[in-house]
């Protein structure tokens, strides 16, 4: 069980804005460690299928178009209390609501384009990661 992992995106407009160093070395500093690492991009499908959860929401198509809309980071990172203390990292979903210090403060352009994902459970978090990495990836 993968009670101290959580997964994370880093997204298509954090990547493109020249941010992904900036992010890994915050999520670094914070104390969480690197457990798998990858440099890809997803197709509209896979896009689909990562947030199927929000299929019937309003913003889907646009999620779906930006998530696909460019290179991201995906990575398992690892941590006592992972899941929240990454929540507590990046902050809200709205930048404008985001704590000071936090992930999407500093880079979050808008509630859509929002710099970072991580995963919201532990359970979400183990399917997440399984969605990018194999076992062979997972150490
Ligand atoms: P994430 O899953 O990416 O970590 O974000 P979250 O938990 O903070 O937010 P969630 O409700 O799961 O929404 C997933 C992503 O959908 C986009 N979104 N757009 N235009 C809108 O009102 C809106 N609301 C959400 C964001 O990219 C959000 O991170
Ligand atoms: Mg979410």
């Amino acid at each position: 069980m993968a009670t101290n992992r959580t997964f994370t995106m880093i997204k298509p407009d954090a990547v493109a804005d020249g941010n992904m160093g900036a992010i890994l070395k915050m999520i670094e500093d914070a104390g969480f460690k690197i457990i798998s690492m990858k440099y890809t991009r997803l197709t509209a499908e896979l896009a689909g299928q990562f947030y199927a959860v929000h299929k019937e929401r309003p913003f889907y198509g646009e999620l779906v178009d930006y998530m696909s809309s460019g290179p991201i980071v995906a990575a398992i990172l690892e941590k006592d209390n992972a899941v929240a203390d990454f929540r507590t990292l990046i902050g809200a979903t709205n930048p404008a609501e985001a704590a000071e210090g936090t992930i999407r403060k500093l880079f979050a352009k808008s509630i859509g384009e929002n710099a970072v994902h991580g995963s919201d459970s532990d359970e979400n978090a183990e399917i997440e990661g399984n969605f990018y990495f194999s076992q062979y990836e997972r150490f």
